[in-house]
């Protein structure tokens, strides 16, 4: 590992994980989604296929032409491909940039029925001491706002804009760049509208909490959601509206500083992630740039190729190479 890709300001990683027309791939799945993903899939939800699986996926040949940088889970950061080598140091050798996801998961938010609060700041500040020695040039922190009856509430978006904006700043003081992820969920009825009206507020607070907390917009990514409707909306929405009601919320409540945005997929299909990524692209230029740190989106089809079968893995390799050039292809529309 070259100390100097691990001490590089986090301006110029931040810039190189969001430029080049490249994305970044979510792999990040805690070790519980992660088992429930692979028993979708039909393969045994172990230690050892969780591991082959993330394997399978960073040592795609030519991965690094469409890909940034990934994003592990830590028992994956912590482990080894089937070579005896790292993750981190796998990721950076295939030409990409290593991620952690940092956060210890959404948890019940007190006197906020059916909303979280994401936790993990205890101990931080030693963690990412020992990821940036293992590799790590950036990390990912992601929280959750409900829509519903009555919800979000302002308790719940202030909580996890504070929490979001306090990760960022140590994770800065690090010399690491913080992927901000609030993701405003697609579950519901809700429409278009009321989608892009959460994430406006929940955007605007999480800024302003963000500069209370003095972290360097140009050194961050922030990755949210699309603005899209419920998954369970009446009424469904073109990728021209989508994409048009997610740019107006984007440049109502995001700083020019900030070097990038890349969208998370959300459980949008595989194909809709990339229209919409392309559609937006489209509208542009923009002040950022736009690209996408999906997670289903890119390996959805990967995993249904491979299905755990060590000979397979070529297959998986090609499903998930095949999807990254997409949307690295949207990007450029
Ligand atoms: P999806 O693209 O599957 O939503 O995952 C992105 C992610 O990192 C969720 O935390």
């Amino acid at each position: 590992m070259s100390t100097d890709t691990i001490q590089r300001p986090i301006g110029e990683i931040a810039r190189t994980m969001v430029s080049g027309g490249r994305g970044i791939l979510a792999a990040d799945e805690s070790v519980s989604t992660m088992n429930s993903r692979l028993e979708g899939a039909g393969v045994p939800p172990t230690v050892e296929q969780r591991r082959a699986y993330r394997a399978m996926l960073v040592t795609t040949p030519g991965l690094s032409a469409w890909i940034s940088g990934i994003i592990l889970s830590e028992d994956i950061f912590t482990a080894s491909t089937g070579d005896g080598k790292p993750f981190p140091v796998a990721c950076v050798e295939a030409g990409m940039l290593a991620g952690i996801k940092v956060d210890t998961g959404a948890k019940a938010l007190a006197g906020a029925p059916d909303e979280t609060v994401t936790e993990g700041l205890d101990g931080l500040r030693e963690r990412l001491e020992s990821y940036a020695a293992a590799g790590a040039s950036f990390t990912k922190w992601r929280a959750v706002i409900k829509i519903g009856d009555g919800l979000p509430t302002p308790r719940a978006i202030a909580a996890n804009a504070q929490a979001l904006a306090r990760y960022a700043a140590l994770v800065q003081e690090a010399g690491l760049v913080p992927i901000v992820e609030p993701e405003v969920l697609m579950t519901g009825e809700h429409s278009l509208d009321r989608c892009a009206a959460v994430t406006e507020t929940t955007l605007r607070s999480i800024f302003d909490e963000l500069t209370a907390q003095g972290v360097a917009l140009e050194g961050m990514v922030l990755k949210p959601n699309m603005v899209v409707p419920g998954d369970r909306c009446a009424t469904s929405s073109s990728p021209a509206e989508v994409a048009s009601a997610t740019i107006r919320t984007l440049r109502r409540t995001v700083p020019v500083a900030v070097p990038g945005i890349a969208f998370l997929s959300g459980g949008q299909g595989v194909e809709m992630a990339t229209t919409h990524l392309a559609e937006m692209n489209g509208l542009g230029p923009h002040p950022w740039e736009l690209s996408f740190s999906f997670g289903r989106a890119l390996v959805d089809l990967a995993l249904k190729a491979w299905r755990g079968e060590p000979g397979l893995a070529g297959d998986g390799q090609q499903a998930l190479a095949e999807r990254a050039r997409a949307n690295a292809q949207a990007r450029a529309a």
